[in-house]
Protein backbone atom coordinates (compact mmCIF):
# COMPACT_ATOMS: atom_id res chain seq x y z
CA UNK A 1 0.00 0.00 0.00
CA UNK A 2 2.61 2.29 0.22
CA UNK A 3 3.64 2.11 -3.13
CA UNK A 4 -0.45 3.83 -4.45
CA UNK A 5 -0.26 6.84 -2.32
CA UNK A 6 2.92 8.10 -3.06
CA UNK A 7 4.38 10.72 -5.08
CA UNK A 8 7.38 9.64 -7.58
CA UNK A 9 8.00 12.72 -9.60
CA UNK A 10 9.64 15.16 -7.09
CA UNK A 11 10.70 17.60 -9.67
CA UNK A 12 7.91 17.71 -11.03
CA UNK A 13 5.58 18.67 -8.13
CA UNK A 14 7.96 20.07 -5.41
CA UNK A 15 5.77 23.28 -4.24
CA UNK A 16 3.67 20.63 -3.28
CA UNK A 17 5.57 19.01 -1.59
CA UNK A 18 5.34 18.89 2.10
CA UNK A 19 8.22 19.78 4.78
CA UNK A 20 7.10 19.80 8.40
CA UNK A 21 9.92 20.81 10.88
CA UNK A 22 9.30 20.42 14.56
CA UNK A 23 10.84 21.68 17.62
CA UNK A 24 11.48 25.24 16.70
CA UNK A 25 14.28 24.31 13.96
CA UNK A 26 16.24 27.16 12.79
CA UNK A 27 14.68 29.62 9.75
CA UNK A 28 18.18 28.55 8.07
CA UNK A 29 16.16 25.20 7.21
CA UNK A 30 13.50 27.30 5.89
CA UNK A 31 15.52 29.57 3.80
CA UNK A 32 17.32 26.30 2.35
CA UNK A 33 14.69 24.21 1.40
CA UNK A 34 13.23 27.58 -0.11
CA UNK A 35 15.62 28.07 -2.56
CA UNK A 36 15.77 24.45 -2.83
CA UNK A 37 12.33 24.75 -4.75
CA UNK A 38 10.17 23.56 -1.40
CA UNK A 39 8.07 25.98 -0.39
CA UNK A 40 5.12 23.85 1.03
CA UNK A 41 7.14 24.28 5.08
CA UNK A 42 4.83 23.57 8.13
CA UNK A 43 6.94 24.33 10.87
CA UNK A 44 6.18 23.47 15.03
CA UNK A 45 7.99 25.52 17.79
CA UNK A 46 7.56 22.50 19.87
CA UNK A 47 7.86 18.18 19.90
CA UNK A 48 4.74 16.45 19.37
CA UNK A 49 3.74 13.29 20.50
CA UNK A 50 1.11 10.38 19.24
CA UNK A 51 -2.00 11.43 17.30
CA UNK A 52 -1.23 14.88 17.06
CA UNK A 53 2.57 14.18 15.31
CA UNK A 54 0.54 11.49 13.08
CA UNK A 55 -1.62 13.88 12.68
CA UNK A 56 1.24 16.92 12.01
CA UNK A 57 3.07 14.02 9.53
CA UNK A 58 0.01 13.55 7.56
CA UNK A 59 1.21 14.00 3.82
CA UNK A 60 4.84 15.09 4.82
CA UNK A 61 7.75 14.26 2.17
CA UNK A 62 9.97 15.58 4.46
CA UNK A 63 10.06 15.90 8.08
CA UNK A 64 12.66 17.41 10.46
CA UNK A 65 13.06 16.67 14.29
CA UNK A 66 15.55 17.52 16.99
CA UNK A 67 15.76 15.27 19.88
CA UNK A 68 12.73 14.89 21.40
CA UNK A 69 10.41 13.85 18.51
CA UNK A 70 10.20 9.64 18.88
CA UNK A 71 9.67 8.65 15.03
CA UNK A 72 9.17 5.38 15.85
CA UNK A 73 8.09 2.23 13.61
CA UNK A 74 4.72 2.50 14.52
CA UNK A 75 5.10 6.54 13.10
CA UNK A 76 7.11 5.49 10.60
CA UNK A 77 4.55 3.19 9.32
CA UNK A 78 1.60 5.90 9.57
CA UNK A 79 3.53 8.02 7.53
CA UNK A 80 3.73 6.65 3.60
CA UNK A 81 4.21 9.42 2.15
CA UNK A 82 7.58 9.86 3.99
CA UNK A 83 10.52 10.19 1.51
CA UNK A 84 13.43 11.48 4.21
CA UNK A 85 14.31 12.71 7.89
CA UNK A 86 16.33 15.70 8.76
CA UNK A 87 17.86 15.07 12.79
CA UNK A 88 18.66 18.93 13.21
CA UNK A 89 20.55 18.07 16.07
CA UNK A 90 23.64 15.23 15.98
CA UNK A 91 22.44 12.46 17.93
CA UNK A 92 19.99 10.17 15.82
CA UNK A 93 18.70 7.57 18.21
CA UNK A 94 15.21 9.06 18.57
CA UNK A 95 14.38 8.03 15.46
CA UNK A 96 14.16 3.60 14.44
CA UNK A 97 16.40 4.09 12.12
CA UNK A 98 16.39 0.10 11.14
CA UNK A 99 12.59 0.89 10.27
CA UNK A 100 13.17 3.72 8.18
CA UNK A 101 15.86 1.73 6.50
CA UNK A 102 13.40 -0.75 5.21
CA UNK A 103 10.58 1.57 4.27
CA UNK A 104 13.02 3.01 2.30
CA UNK A 105 13.59 6.53 4.27
CA UNK A 106 17.42 7.91 4.57
CA UNK A 107 17.79 10.13 7.89
CA UNK A 108 20.26 12.63 7.62
CA UNK A 109 21.72 14.53 10.95
CA UNK A 110 24.40 17.34 11.66
CA UNK A 111 28.05 15.79 12.62
CA UNK A 112 29.96 18.74 11.77
CA UNK A 113 27.60 21.61 12.34
CA UNK A 114 29.42 22.46 15.70
CA UNK A 115 32.99 21.49 15.13
CA UNK A 116 34.37 24.63 15.70
CA UNK A 117 32.64 25.49 18.38
CA UNK A 118 33.52 22.63 20.25
CA UNK A 119 37.17 23.31 19.47
CA UNK A 120 37.04 27.36 20.79
CA UNK A 121 35.79 26.25 23.89
CA UNK A 122 38.60 23.96 24.77
CA UNK A 123 41.22 26.13 23.44
CA UNK A 124 39.88 29.12 26.21
CA UNK A 125 39.65 26.25 28.73
CA UNK A 126 43.43 25.46 27.72
CA UNK A 127 44.26 28.80 28.86
CA UNK A 128 41.82 29.26 31.64
CA UNK A 129 43.67 26.25 33.00
CA UNK A 130 46.95 26.96 32.38
CA UNK A 131 46.59 30.15 34.52
CA UNK A 132 44.94 28.89 37.26
CA UNK A 133 41.59 31.05 36.65
CA UNK A 134 38.88 28.87 38.03
CA UNK A 135 40.26 28.45 41.02
CA UNK A 136 41.03 32.52 41.19
CA UNK A 137 37.42 33.35 39.62
CA UNK A 138 35.59 31.26 42.83
CA UNK A 139 37.92 32.84 45.16
CA UNK A 140 37.44 36.39 44.49
CA UNK A 141 33.67 35.75 44.05
CA UNK A 142 33.52 34.87 47.97
CA UNK A 143 35.25 38.06 48.84
CA UNK A 144 38.71 36.89 48.94
CA UNK A 145 42.11 38.06 46.49
CA UNK A 146 44.83 35.95 46.02
CA UNK A 147 47.31 37.95 43.94
CA UNK A 148 50.17 35.23 42.92
CA UNK A 149 52.08 33.96 39.70
CA UNK A 150 52.20 30.98 41.18
CA UNK A 151 50.32 27.62 38.67
CA UNK A 152 49.85 30.22 36.68
CA UNK A 153 51.14 29.46 32.67
CA UNK A 154 51.69 30.87 29.41
CA UNK A 155 50.30 28.52 26.65
CA UNK A 156 53.21 28.90 24.40
CA UNK A 157 55.87 26.05 24.09
CA UNK A 158 53.57 23.97 25.99
CA UNK A 159 52.70 20.60 24.97
CA UNK A 160 48.60 20.13 24.04
CA UNK A 161 47.92 16.15 23.73
CA UNK A 162 44.89 15.57 22.01
CA UNK A 163 42.95 12.02 22.03
CA UNK A 164 40.75 11.48 19.09
CA UNK A 165 41.96 13.40 16.21
CA UNK A 166 38.91 13.57 14.54
CA UNK A 167 37.22 16.53 13.26
CA UNK A 168 37.35 18.27 16.90
CA UNK A 169 40.64 16.99 17.60
CA UNK A 170 42.12 18.25 14.29
CA UNK A 171 40.57 21.87 14.25
CA UNK A 172 41.74 22.58 17.95
CA UNK A 173 45.32 21.37 17.03
CA UNK A 174 45.33 23.68 14.01
CA UNK A 175 43.85 26.85 16.67
CA UNK A 176 46.72 25.10 19.27
CA UNK A 177 49.47 26.15 16.84
CA UNK A 178 48.71 29.24 16.19
CA UNK A 179 49.23 30.26 19.65
CA UNK A 180 52.36 28.53 19.67
CA UNK A 181 51.75 25.44 21.71
CA UNK A 182 53.32 22.13 20.47
CA UNK A 183 50.52 19.73 19.40
CA UNK A 184 50.91 15.60 19.91
CA UNK A 185 48.18 13.30 19.34
CA UNK A 186 46.69 9.61 19.34
CA UNK A 187 44.05 8.04 17.24
CA UNK A 188 43.10 4.35 16.30
CA UNK A 189 42.84 5.69 13.11
CA UNK A 190 45.83 6.33 10.43
CA UNK A 191 45.39 10.50 10.44
CA UNK A 192 47.02 13.12 8.81
CA UNK A 193 48.74 15.13 11.10
CA UNK A 194 47.39 18.71 10.28
CA UNK A 195 50.72 21.81 10.74
CA UNK A 196 53.59 20.22 12.45
CA UNK A 197 50.99 18.05 15.13
CA UNK A 198 52.93 14.97 16.19
CA UNK A 199 50.98 11.16 16.21
CA UNK A 200 52.57 10.01 19.67
CA UNK A 201 53.13 6.38 19.72
CA UNK A 202 50.55 5.50 22.66
CA UNK A 203 48.44 7.23 25.20
CA UNK A 204 50.69 6.85 27.88
CA UNK A 205 53.28 8.82 26.16
CA UNK A 206 50.62 11.66 25.42
CA UNK A 207 49.77 11.27 28.73
CA UNK A 208 53.45 11.54 30.29
CA UNK A 209 54.57 14.86 28.02
CA UNK A 210 51.31 17.00 27.94
CA UNK A 211 50.73 19.48 29.54
CA UNK A 212 46.82 19.47 29.14
CA UNK A 213 45.26 16.04 27.85
CA UNK A 214 41.92 16.62 25.41
CA UNK A 215 39.50 14.15 25.12
CA UNK A 216 37.68 13.89 21.71
CA UNK A 217 36.81 10.36 21.26
CA UNK A 218 33.14 8.96 20.41
CA UNK A 219 31.01 6.92 23.18
CA UNK A 220 32.13 3.53 21.94
CA UNK A 221 32.62 0.52 24.47
CA UNK A 222 36.67 0.86 23.77
CA UNK A 223 36.29 4.24 24.58
CA UNK A 224 34.38 3.89 27.93
CA UNK A 225 36.47 4.56 30.88
CA UNK A 226 39.22 5.47 28.74
CA UNK A 227 40.84 7.60 31.16
CA UNK A 228 40.56 5.66 34.54
CA UNK A 229 42.80 5.79 37.41
CA UNK A 230 45.62 4.30 35.93
CA UNK A 231 45.60 6.85 33.10
CA UNK A 232 45.20 9.67 35.19
CA UNK A 233 47.85 8.32 37.30
CA UNK A 234 50.23 8.69 33.81
CA UNK A 235 49.36 12.14 33.18
CA UNK A 236 52.04 14.75 33.72
CA UNK A 237 52.54 16.11 37.17
CA UNK A 238 50.63 19.36 37.35
CA UNK A 239 48.80 19.04 34.10
CA UNK A 240 45.26 19.47 33.04
CA UNK A 241 42.14 17.53 31.74
CA UNK A 242 39.51 18.61 29.24
CA UNK A 243 36.30 16.30 28.16
CA UNK A 244 34.02 17.70 25.90
CA UNK A 245 33.50 14.54 24.44
CA UNK A 246 31.21 11.96 26.02
CA UNK A 247 30.67 11.19 29.42
CA UNK A 248 31.56 8.03 29.90
CA UNK A 249 35.29 8.58 28.74
CA UNK A 250 36.47 9.82 31.73
CA UNK A 251 36.31 7.97 35.24
CA UNK A 252 34.59 10.74 37.35
CA UNK A 253 35.64 9.40 41.07
CA UNK A 254 39.63 8.75 39.90
CA UNK A 255 39.20 12.28 38.27
CA UNK A 256 38.12 13.34 41.55
CA UNK A 257 41.29 11.41 43.32
CA UNK A 258 44.10 13.19 41.34
CA UNK A 259 42.45 16.56 41.79
CA UNK A 260 41.97 15.75 45.42
CA UNK A 261 46.26 14.91 45.77
CA UNK A 262 46.80 18.00 43.23
CA UNK A 263 48.65 15.26 40.74
CA UNK A 264 46.24 17.30 38.55
CA UNK A 265 46.27 20.73 38.81
CA UNK A 266 42.52 21.25 37.06
CA UNK A 267 39.86 20.02 34.22
CA UNK A 268 37.19 20.99 32.55
CA UNK A 269 34.27 18.74 31.87
CA UNK A 270 31.40 19.36 29.55
CA UNK A 271 29.86 16.27 29.62
CA UNK A 272 29.07 13.31 32.06
CA UNK A 273 28.21 10.26 33.01
CA UNK A 274 24.69 10.57 34.00
CA UNK A 275 23.67 14.45 33.08
CA UNK A 276 19.98 15.98 34.50
CA UNK A 277 16.74 15.50 31.33
CA UNK A 278 16.16 19.05 31.38
CA UNK A 279 17.13 22.10 32.95
CA UNK A 280 15.16 22.34 35.71
CA UNK A 281 16.70 18.97 36.60
CA UNK A 282 19.22 18.89 39.50
CA UNK A 283 22.87 18.80 38.47
CA UNK A 284 24.96 16.48 41.23
CA UNK A 285 28.66 15.39 40.66
CA UNK A 286 31.77 15.16 43.15
CA UNK A 287 33.27 17.59 40.90
CA UNK A 288 31.22 20.69 42.53
CA UNK A 289 33.87 20.68 45.08
CA UNK A 290 36.42 21.82 42.98
CA UNK A 291 37.36 25.33 42.32
CA UNK A 292 39.66 24.18 39.94
CA UNK A 293 37.49 22.44 37.81
CA UNK A 294 35.40 24.13 35.34
CA UNK A 295 31.91 22.70 34.64
CA UNK A 296 29.91 23.72 31.80
CA UNK A 297 26.08 21.99 31.15
CA UNK A 298 27.44 19.70 28.00
CA UNK A 299 26.83 23.10 25.57
CA UNK A 300 30.73 22.50 24.10
CA UNK A 301 28.60 22.65 20.28
CA UNK A 302 25.88 24.50 21.67
CA UNK A 303 26.30 28.18 20.12
CA UNK A 304 23.87 30.57 17.79
CA UNK A 305 26.27 29.75 14.93
CA UNK A 306 26.25 26.32 15.19
CA UNK A 307 22.17 26.68 15.20
CA UNK A 308 22.50 28.04 12.13
CA UNK A 309 24.62 25.44 10.67
CA UNK A 310 22.39 22.67 11.89
CA UNK A 311 19.52 24.41 10.04
CA UNK A 312 21.21 24.72 6.61
CA UNK A 313 23.80 21.54 6.65
CA UNK A 314 20.25 19.45 7.42
CA UNK A 315 18.19 21.10 4.85
CA UNK A 316 20.90 21.30 2.48
CA UNK A 317 20.93 16.98 2.73
CA UNK A 318 17.14 16.98 2.48
CA UNK A 319 17.27 19.23 -0.52
CA UNK A 320 19.84 17.22 -2.38
CA UNK A 321 18.25 14.10 -1.63
CA UNK A 322 14.93 15.53 -2.94
CA UNK A 323 16.46 17.22 -6.03
CA UNK A 324 19.12 15.11 -6.81
CA UNK A 325 19.08 11.65 -5.23
CA UNK A 326 22.00 11.79 -3.59
CA UNK A 327 22.10 10.21 0.06
CA UNK A 328 25.36 11.24 0.57
CA UNK A 329 26.13 10.91 5.14
CA UNK A 330 22.69 9.35 5.57
CA UNK A 331 22.89 7.42 8.94
CA UNK A 332 20.90 4.58 7.90
CA UNK A 333 21.21 4.24 4.22
CA UNK A 334 23.35 3.10 1.40
CA UNK A 335 25.00 6.14 0.36
CA UNK A 336 25.30 7.73 -3.57
CA UNK A 337 26.93 10.83 -4.67
CA UNK A 338 25.65 11.37 -7.90
CA UNK A 339 26.71 14.35 -10.24
CA UNK A 340 23.79 16.50 -12.31
CA UNK A 341 21.74 14.52 -14.46
CA UNK A 342 20.91 17.76 -16.98
CA UNK A 343 19.30 16.38 -20.00
CA UNK A 344 18.47 13.19 -19.08
CA UNK A 345 16.04 12.01 -16.57
CA UNK A 346 17.08 10.09 -13.27
CA UNK A 347 15.30 7.35 -12.01
CA UNK A 348 15.62 6.44 -8.25
CA UNK A 349 15.19 2.47 -6.82
CA UNK A 350 15.42 1.69 -3.24
CA UNK A 351 14.90 -1.86 -3.03
CA UNK A 352 15.42 -4.89 -0.90
CA UNK A 353 19.12 -5.91 -0.54
CA UNK A 354 18.46 -9.31 -2.16
CA UNK A 355 20.81 -11.16 -4.56
CA UNK A 356 19.44 -10.38 -8.39
CA UNK A 357 17.88 -7.42 -8.46
CA UNK A 358 20.45 -5.44 -10.54
CA UNK A 359 20.26 -8.15 -12.81
CA UNK A 360 16.46 -7.49 -12.92
CA UNK A 361 16.68 -4.32 -13.32
CA UNK A 362 18.88 -4.33 -16.26
CA UNK A 363 16.99 -7.23 -17.77
CA UNK A 364 13.89 -5.29 -17.91
CA UNK A 365 15.06 -1.72 -19.06
CA UNK A 366 16.93 -3.93 -21.60
CA UNK A 367 14.22 -5.91 -22.73
CA UNK A 368 12.00 -2.50 -23.15
CA UNK A 369 14.70 -1.37 -25.26
CA UNK A 370 15.93 1.65 -22.98
CA UNK A 371 19.13 2.67 -23.06
CA UNK A 372 21.22 3.40 -19.71
CA UNK A 373 23.46 5.97 -19.87
CA UNK A 374 24.55 6.51 -16.14
CA UNK A 375 24.00 3.75 -13.25
CA UNK A 376 25.22 3.90 -9.61
CA UNK A 377 24.76 1.54 -6.76
CA UNK A 378 25.47 1.60 -3.36
CA UNK A 379 23.62 -1.28 -0.67
CA UNK A 380 23.64 -1.05 2.99
CA UNK A 381 22.48 -3.62 5.57
CA UNK A 382 18.95 -4.57 4.12
CA UNK A 383 18.55 -1.76 1.31
CA UNK A 384 19.94 -1.41 -2.06
CA UNK A 385 19.53 1.91 -3.94
CA UNK A 386 20.01 2.35 -7.62
CA UNK A 387 20.30 5.30 -9.43
CA UNK A 388 19.62 4.70 -13.19
CA UNK A 389 20.09 7.85 -15.65
CA UNK A 390 18.01 7.62 -18.89
CA UNK A 391 17.06 9.27 -22.20
CA UNK A 392 14.17 11.39 -20.96
CA UNK A 393 12.00 10.19 -23.58
CA UNK A 394 12.11 6.76 -22.53
CA UNK A 395 11.89 7.81 -18.21
CA UNK A 396 7.70 6.47 -17.79
CA UNK A 397 8.66 3.71 -19.78
CA UNK A 398 11.46 3.11 -17.62
CA UNK A 399 9.58 4.00 -14.18
CA UNK A 400 7.03 1.72 -14.95
CA UNK A 401 9.58 -1.43 -15.69
CA UNK A 402 11.66 -0.48 -12.07
CA UNK A 403 8.11 -0.44 -10.55
CA UNK A 404 7.36 -4.16 -11.42
CA UNK A 405 10.93 -5.58 -10.40
CA UNK A 406 10.56 -8.15 -7.41
CA UNK A 407 11.78 -6.54 -4.35
CA UNK A 408 11.05 -3.18 -4.80
CA UNK A 409 10.69 -0.81 -1.82
CA UNK A 410 10.09 2.46 -3.23
CA UNK A 411 11.00 4.64 -6.82
CA UNK A 412 11.09 7.84 -7.95
CA UNK A 413 11.80 9.60 -11.05
CA UNK A 414 13.67 13.01 -11.40
CA UNK A 415 12.96 14.66 -14.56
P1 LIG B 1 35.04 12.35 14.87
O1 LIG B 1 34.38 11.06 14.57
O2 LIG B 1 35.33 13.28 13.76
O3 LIG B 1 36.44 12.04 15.62
C1 LIG B 1 36.58 11.08 16.61
C2 LIG B 1 38.00 10.51 16.48
O4 LIG B 1 38.26 9.64 17.59
C3 LIG B 1 38.18 9.69 15.22
O5 LIG B 1 39.33 10.16 14.52
C4 LIG B 1 38.38 8.27 15.74
O6 LIG B 1 39.21 7.49 14.92
C5 LIG B 1 39.00 8.52 17.10
N1 LIG B 1 38.89 7.41 18.04
C6 LIG B 1 37.87 6.54 18.19
N2 LIG B 1 38.12 5.69 19.19
C7 LIG B 1 39.33 6.04 19.69
C8 LIG B 1 40.13 5.53 20.75
N3 LIG B 1 39.72 4.48 21.48
N4 LIG B 1 41.31 6.14 20.98
C9 LIG B 1 41.73 7.18 20.22
N5 LIG B 1 41.00 7.70 19.23
C10 LIG B 1 39.82 7.14 18.96
O7 LIG B 1 34.16 13.04 15.99
P2 LIG B 1 34.12 14.58 16.38
O8 LIG B 1 33.10 15.27 15.58
O9 LIG B 1 35.50 15.10 16.41
O10 LIG B 1 33.54 14.47 17.88
C11 LIG B 1 34.33 13.94 18.93
C12 LIG B 1 33.50 13.80 20.19
O11 LIG B 1 32.96 15.05 20.59
C13 LIG B 1 32.31 12.86 20.07
O12 LIG B 1 32.23 12.06 21.24
C14 LIG B 1 31.13 13.78 20.06
O13 LIG B 1 30.00 13.12 20.57
C15 LIG B 1 31.60 14.87 20.98
N6 LIG B 1 30.89 16.15 20.83
C16 LIG B 1 30.56 16.84 21.96
C17 LIG B 1 29.90 18.06 21.88
C18 LIG B 1 29.60 18.83 23.11
O14 LIG B 1 28.64 19.59 23.11
N7 LIG B 1 30.37 18.69 24.15
C19 LIG B 1 29.49 18.60 20.59
C20 LIG B 1 29.96 17.83 19.44
C21 LIG B 1 30.60 16.64 19.58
Amino acid sequence: HHMNSRITDFSAQKATLKAVLLEGIHPSAVDVLRQGGYTNIVTHTKALMGDELLAALDGAHFVGVRSRTQLTAAILEAAPQLAAIGCFCIGTNQVDLKTAMRLGIPVFNAPFSNTRSVAELVLAQVIMLMRGIPEKNAILHRGGWVKSAAHSYEVRGKTLGIIGYGHIGTQIGVLAEQLGMRVVFRDIAAKLPLGNAREVNNLDELLAISDVGTLHVPETPQTHQLMGAKELAAMKPGSHLINASRGTVVDIEALCAVLESRHLQGAAIDVFPVEPQGNDGAFVSSLTKFDNVILTPHIGGSTSEAQVNIGSEVAAKLVRYGNNGSTTSAVNFPEVALPEHTGRSRLLHIHKNVPGVLAHVNERLSAASINIAAQYLSTFEDVGYVVIDVDSAASEAALDELNGVPGTIRCRILY
